[in-house]
């Protein structure tokens, strides 16, 4: 009989001992998978990729970080990460150690597959600690001040899981790449390898198994949106693939979610897209010629806040004339100024309210 307060030393391995690639399964799969190709080949079509990428990780560590309850608003996330990380509050310190752990990863791919290792340095620099491999008891799951879920004890348990997980993950033949993304989501939670940072690792690794897989080039997607939007749905599903091998309910609710996630995102690209091309006509008939330049309003669109510093990092103007560019744009409506600490950070006020949502 299965008990959720004993350690769950005998969960099974991968792959699942059942079919999971029901005809519901396979219908879905390509529905995703045909959005997740849109969404690919969208990005590719950017001209400013950097911008797209860190508006979007940005947010996604944001939305991810909240299903821990940090909760930083958007706007001192973004005030961090124009410069100011230093001042910056503990909350939101964390949000940006997530999308620094999901870099990190994302780099890692060019030279080493997934691997335990990825998965320890990923939740090291999400929590900030030394933390590895649990090897004490006494992690377990609750909801409500009940044990829902005790996870697996005793580290080379824990190895040995991890490492089937490894193969599961790049096994031939295997489970369509979306498929096996839900399958792997699931035991990476059940697995649950470290004390603190389980979810947010875990979620990290789906947008990494993406890239690794060729679905996507860069780590974009807002997955954790979805599972945050659904937290409670995601978690009795989770229960239930432990208590009642309901697969094939699991995997319809994570390949909904990538569907949904990748349309998601692929209108918030055309929304930046779009605004970025209108300003650039806007501006180019409202500033000077001296002033204009493709390079300065592109700039805008890298992050919502800009700063003097970067348009002379760009080489774009000297320090003086650089603040004299910034109050241009300021005086025609698309920048708004705000005085952070001692410095003037520069406000794009319309991609600032695409990114809110
Ligand atoms: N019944 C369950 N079985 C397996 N895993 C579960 C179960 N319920 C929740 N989980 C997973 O545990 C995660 C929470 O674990 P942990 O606190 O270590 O991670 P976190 O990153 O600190 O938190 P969070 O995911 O809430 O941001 C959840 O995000 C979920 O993925
Ligand atoms: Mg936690």
């Amino acid at each position: 009989m299965y008990n959720p307060e004993n350690p769950y030393n005998k969960l099974p391995l991968l792959p699942p001992g059942l079919e999971v690639e029901t005809k519901r399964v396979l219908k879905e799969a390509i529905n995703a998978t045909r959005v997740l190709a849109e969404l690919k080949g969208r990005a590719n079509e950017i001209p400013n990729q950097s911008m797209l990428v860190n508006a979007i990780t940005l947010q996604e560590a944001k939305d991810s970080s909240e299903i821990e309850n940090i909760v930083t608003t958007q706007d001192n996330l973004y005030k961090a990460f124009s410069g100011q990380i230093n001042t910056s509050d503990a909350q939101t310190k964390e949000v940006l150690r997530y999308r620094q752990a999901l870099w990190e990863g994302y780099n890692s791919l060019s030279t080493r597959p997934l691997s335990t290792n990825t998965f320890v340095t990923i939740a090291k620099t999400i929590k900030e600690n030394d933390v590895g491999i649990r090897n004490t008891s006494g992690t377990t799951i609750q909801s409500n001040g009940r044990i829902i879920y005790t996870p697996p004890v005793g580290e080379s348990t824990i190895r040995d899981l991890l490492k089937n997980l490894e193969d599961f993950m790049h096994m031939e033949n295997g489970p369509d790449d979306l498929i096996r993304l839900a399958i792997m989501h699931y035991q990476f939670e059940a697995i649950h390898p470290f004390p603190d940072g389980n979810g947010r690792t875990g979620r990290i690794l789906n947008i990494l198994f993406l890239v690794e897989k060729g679905l996507l080039d860069t780590p974009i997607l807002y997955l954790s949106k979805y599972i945050i939007e659904h937290k409670n749905e995601y978690y009795k599903k989770l229960r239930a693939v432990t208590e009642k091998q309901q697969w094939e309910d699991w995997i319809l609710f994570i390949l909904k979610g990538v569907k949904e996630t990748a349309y998601y995102t692929l209108q918030k690209i055309n929304g930046i897209n779009s605004l970025m091309q209108e300003t650039i006509l806007y501006c180019k008939d409202k500033l000077v010629p001296r002033v204009y330049s493709r390079e300065l309003i592109e700039l805008l669109f890298e992050q919502p806040y800009c700063k003097v510093r970067f348009l002379v990092e760009r080489g774009i103007a000297k320090r003086q004339t650089a603040a004299e560019y910034l109050y241009e744009l300021e005086k025609i409506g698309v920048l708004k100024s705000q005085k952070v600490g001692v410095e003037n950070l520069f406000l794009n006020v319309r991609l600032f309210e695409i990114l809110k949502y």
